[in-house]
């Protein structure tokens, strides 16, 4: 059966000492969780963290990765790079990298299939913008995302996904879905994968709740049957905070 997750997502936050503190201190925080425990983190922190939580139930994922395997793509960090740090997920097609940098349905397509080459297991992220939910079109515009990118996959590949519903306009704002809108939506989204890979494969994917989630409203969106974690930003910086959502479960 799939596995319970808490995720976080530090974005573009702590500085190279800052995140190894913070790596340290979750190192010595959690102990035996009750969910699987990612963290995800800037480039530049990978390699030092991954080495840090190697003996941890901590994993740790980049946040990107190029759209290129290799080559000249100044400023770029490829797949294999990330997987070279010792990290084992990636973050792919978060909200902010569709808006703030392009990254479009074939772009994301090629980082996905290119952190499976490399063994890195995609967190993949959708999600509505707040005209979109206003508009009730949500149903259709994750439909369009994971259509568009990861669709494609066999059945076994995508088996190696997990997904992130994070509705845009939750993301940062205080705003949290309900745990009824948020359940509704995931039920949509598992009813999907299976009606494209089958039961079995949309029972096995874990599909996390991001969006302002934070110690007091975990327990009441993990308590759902198709909630299955969340990906943490804002309270993922402080570990007390992110250790007390890991106690949700
Ligand atoms: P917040 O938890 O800060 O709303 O961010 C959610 C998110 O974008 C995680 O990827």
């Amino acid at each position: 059966m799939r596995k319970n997750i808490v995720a976080g997502n530090w974005k573009m936050n702590k500085n190279l000492q800052e995140g190894v503190a913070l790596a340290a201190e979750l190192k010595e925080k959690v102990s035996n969780p009750n969910c699987d425990v990612i963290i995800g983190t800037p480039f530049i922190h990978l390699a030092t963290v991954a080495e840090l939580l190697k003996d941890s139930p901590i994993a740790v994922a980049a946040e990107n990765c190029a759209d290129h395997t290799s080559g000249a793509y100044t400023g770029e960090v490829s797949a294999e790079m990330v997987a070279s740090t010792g990290a084992t997920y990636c973050i792919i097609g978060h909200s902010e990298r569709r808006t703030y940098y392009g990254e479009t349905y074939e772009i994301l397509r090629e980082k996905v299939q290119l952190a499976l080459a490399n063994n890195l297991r995609p967190i993949f992220c959708i999600g509505e913008v707040k005209e979109e939910r206003e508009a009730n079109r949500q149903n259709e515009v994750v439909k369009a995302q994971l259509e568009g990118s990861v669709f494609n996959l066999s059945a076994e590949e995508f088996g190696k996904l997990v997904i992130a519903y994070e509705p845009v306009w939750a993301i940062g704002t205080g705003l949290t879905a309900t745990p009824e809108q948020a359940q509704e939506i995931h039920a949509y989204i598992r009813s999907l994968i299976a009606e494209k890979y089958g039961n079995e494969v949309a029972d096995n994917t874990s599909i996390l709740y991001g969006g302002s989630c934070n110690a007091k409203n975990a327990v009441g969106l993990f308590a759902n049957p198709d909630i299955d974690g969340g990906l943490i930003g804002g309270a993922s910086l402080k570990a007390d905070d992110f250790c007390a959502i890991i106690s949700a479960f």
